[in-house]
């Protein structure tokens, strides 16, 4: 029997307690844990359904409120994963963890049958993943995909459709390896999703994913701001595992995605007119001299322009990556003016994919980023080759001169081309860290 969680801060209590209610009364359920951050509204609300649902259900229902277990970062989603997982292994009665948002409103028993049935099959991970609006899902696929193409391109990471869901199953073996890693449990903050997938992936884990077709209804946010906290940490969470390697091979299955309904194709992610204003706000001269210092000029002349009037024609996919690789090296956490500058680039790009690919409808927008991800990754892994048949001394010298494997990423200044095109020349250095 199973064990479903639900972390939650303040949501719509009615969807809480009715996904609280759906989980319990699943037949491979034996219990459902709410991790709450603070202990308001929401909090509230399901201490006074709690033993209603007990009875009606005959399962237990279990209320914590989330321990401070990472202490270098802000405390938030990944204490509250961790939370559960600790949880967990010591109540050796259940077999498999379940977690889900808990403000989702199309949640059903499907999505905890379909996992269970995967993981008869012995997978040690079940993922679930859905459609998603062209708009949506930027940080996943500008951010995270994008970090496991070029870091770890003969990997399984960056064919994982959803690497920062937070929908999935685990068993106890990989419950186990991951609380048993210092770096997921210090990662308290939004980097957890990219913490417990690399994780995975490191230590070989058995995983599939399988498909929910109805999408998962939720909560969106309005301008790109709402996701500035996100977008910093998850980015922080890739740099932080830029000098890591992978040499072991997961088991990795992958359910066909169905047609994607009309509601979702139909669905504007973020609201846009609040987003452009994002570009000229916040600027310091500091800001303005870490992009001349380090970004492309056609990129930097772009980002100072769009100062006196919305513009993001300059934030290609080639530009995308060759900042990102800029950012790897030279980012600083919790610097203001690095994060800005950071948050600010990224809505350039994901201004100019809207404009560029979604104004040409949602498979021509899909298309689009799932060829950047395959070019990425491509691309990087043939730098990996090359420089894996280099003569020793060169892949020494690498070694040797003490460049990590971010240093070695560098893009040299480029612009106007295609990113089939683009200068990679830098990775193959970075990519000799790894043998
Ligand atoms: C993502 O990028 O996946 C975040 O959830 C924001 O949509």
């Amino acid at each position: 029997m199973s064990l479903v969680c639900f972390p939650f801060k303040e949501e719509d209590v009615s969807v809480v307690v009715r996904n609280i209610e759906c989980a319990a009364s699943h037949p491979s359920i034996a219990g459902v844990l709410c991790v709450g951050f603070s202990k308001g509204e929401t909090w509230h609300a399901i201490e006074s359904a709690k033993s209603a649902i007990e009875q009606s259900t005959g399962k237990s229902v279990i209320l914590l409120q989330q321990r401070r277990i990472g202490t270098s970062l802000r405390g938030g989603k990944g204490d509250g994963m961790n939370t559960a997982l600790v949880y967990f292994l010591d109540n050796t009665e259940y077999h498999r963890l379940h977690f889900y948002d808990a403000d989702i409103v199309s949640f059903s028993a499907s999505w905890i049958s379909k996992a269970e049935k995967q993981a008869d099959l012995d997978y040690d991970v079940v993922r679930h993943y859905f459609p998603r609006s062209s708009t949506d899902a930027m940080i996943t696929w500008l951010v995270t995909k994008i970090g496991f193409a070029l870091l770890w391109p003969n990997s399984i990471l960056p064919a994982i459709e959803q690497p920062l869901g937070g929908e999935l199953l685990v068993s106890r073996k990989a419950a186990e390896i991951l609380i048993a890693d210092q770096r997921v449990r210090d990662q308290s903050d939004w980097g957890i999703d990219t913490l417990y997938t690399f994780v995975m992936a490191q230590a070989g884990l058995r995983m599939a994913e399988v498909y929910v077709p109805e999408g998962k209804v939720h909560a969106l946010y309005g301008g790109l701001q709402d996701l500035r906290t996100m977008l910093v940490e998850c980015f922080a969470a890739i740099q932080s595992l830029r000098n890591e390697v992978i040499v072991t091979e997961s088991r990795y299955r992958i359910e066909n995605p169905r047609p994607v309904p009309e509601a979702v194709k139909q669905k504007i992610g973020y609201n846009i007119e609040k987003t452009l204003k994002l570009l000229k706000s916040n600027w310091s001269p500091r800001q303005k001299e870490l992009l001349q210092e380090y970004f492309d000029p056609a990129l930097a002349n772009g980002m100072l322009h769009a100062i006196e009037w919305p513009c993001w024609s300059f934030a290609d996919e080639e530009a995308w990556i060759s900042a990102y690789q800029k950012f790897l090296d030279h980012f600083e956490k919790g610097d203001f003016d690095w994060e800005e500058l950071l948050f600010k680039i990224w809505v350039a790009r994901v201004l100019n994919h809207t404009m560029k690919n979604v104004i040409r409808g949602y498979d021509a927008a899909l298309g689009a980023l799932r060829d950047l991800i395959w070019e990425t990754q491509h691309n990087a892994a043939i730098q990996l080759k090359a420089s894996s048949e280099a003569p020793a001394s060169n892949s020494a010298h690498a070694i040797a001169s003490g460049h990590t494997a971010t240093e070695g990423l560098s893009n040299g200044h480029q612009s106007g081309k295609s990113l089939k095109n683009a200068n990679w020349s830098n990775i193959g250095a970075a990519c000799t860290v790894q043998h």
